[in-house]
């Protein structure tokens, strides 16, 4: 298993606003998708990368419920740490608010309301991480891809542009909210200007690096699964579709404890004493009978 060089950042603030009145009182991504919180499904998306020294960055509000419920990451094998975002200044502001964090290392961000799941999603992260010259995305085939960024390529599969949310999409390719960046990440940032909305937008990052040719591009294929969650439907179709393959095989998707036993950053006995701390009996049996079967997933890496 590769261990990444990259730091990580999971950006989990925003105003949530399609989501009110849910997200009035609470921010989207301490909302359940299915058995499990949000944040989660990305977090643990940046685990099976190899990234173990994670920033999460929030609202005021809900930074010390993150920290509640994540902790320090040391019962994980990880180092979690905390950044708050004021306002919502935009994807890109998370480098400027996480610069010290970042320091001279590589980072890859996540949005904290991105599901994927599938069988290439560890590897592709990995290599992604392992090959990234300055900035990789990663792109998912999707049927309307109007609320989203949108990439063209080439012949032969070079990027030509990102178009932000384009009220008609050159292709159907979505860019998804995982990128892969080199250092010169802040400094790109820090030098972006506002976009009419105010913020600080990723894809205008992400053009920096295209502008530079440093720019390569990932395709997540038809057998992964990349989920919205930004509406009441999207969001029950995320819990009923993690609840469909977690009923059927028996096994948990985006389940922090088992991707860092997997990943061989906690032991049996950690492990044990995890699931020994937790309440609910159902998830506290599942990371039990992890460590009495351990091939159970028949060495099938889509968590
Ligand atoms: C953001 C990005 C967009 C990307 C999407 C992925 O949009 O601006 O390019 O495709 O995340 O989730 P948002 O969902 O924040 O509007």
């Amino acid at each position: 298993m590769n261990f990444a060089a990259s730091k990580g950042i999971v950006l989990a603030g925003g105003r949530n606003l399609r989501l009110h009145p849910i997200t009035i009182a609470v921010s989207k991504q301490l909302l359940p998708i299915y058995d499990k919180p949000m944040v989660y499904y990305p977090l643990t998306t940046l685990m099976l990368g190899g990234v173990r020294e994670i920033l999460i960055i929030s609202t005021p509000k809900d930074t010390p419920r993150l920290k509640e419920l994540l902790g320090d990451g040391s019962q994980w094998g990880m180092a979690l740490s905390y950044a708050v975002q004021d306002e919502p200044k935009g994807l890109a502001h998370a480098f400027v608010i996480g610069r010290d964090f970042v320091g001279g290392d590589p980072v890859t961000l996540i949005l904290g309301d991105n599901v994927f799941f599938g069988s290439e999603l560890a590897l592709k992260t990995q290599q992604a991480i392992a090959n990234n010259r300055g900035a990789t995305v990663f792109t998912y085939p999707v049927k309307d891809p109007r609320g989203f960024g949108v990439l063209t390529h080439d012949a032969d599969g070079r990027p030509v542009d990102i178009e932000e949310k384009p009220a008609t999409p050159k292709s159907n390719l979505a860019v998804t909210g995982l990128y892969v960046y080199d250092n010169e990440v802040v400094r790109i940032a820090e030098s972006l200007q506002p976009s009419t909305r105010g913020e600080l937008e990723i894809t205008d990052l992400n053009r920096v690096y295209l502008r530079r040719g440093m720019l390569d591009v990932v395709q997540f294929g038809r057998g992964m699964a990349w989920l919205d969650t930004g509406t009441p439907e999207s969001l029950l179709e995320a819990s009923q579709f993690v609840q469909t393959i977690e009923h059927r095989q028996g096994l948990k998707v985006a389940c922090p404890e088992e991707v860092a036993w997997r990943m061989g950053w906690i032991t049996d006995g950690e492990l044990a004493a995890l699931a020994d701390s937790l309440q609910g009996r159902g998830y506290a049996d599942y990371l039990h009978d992890l460590v009495a079967n351990p091939d159970a997933d028949g060495k099938n890496d889509a968590y």
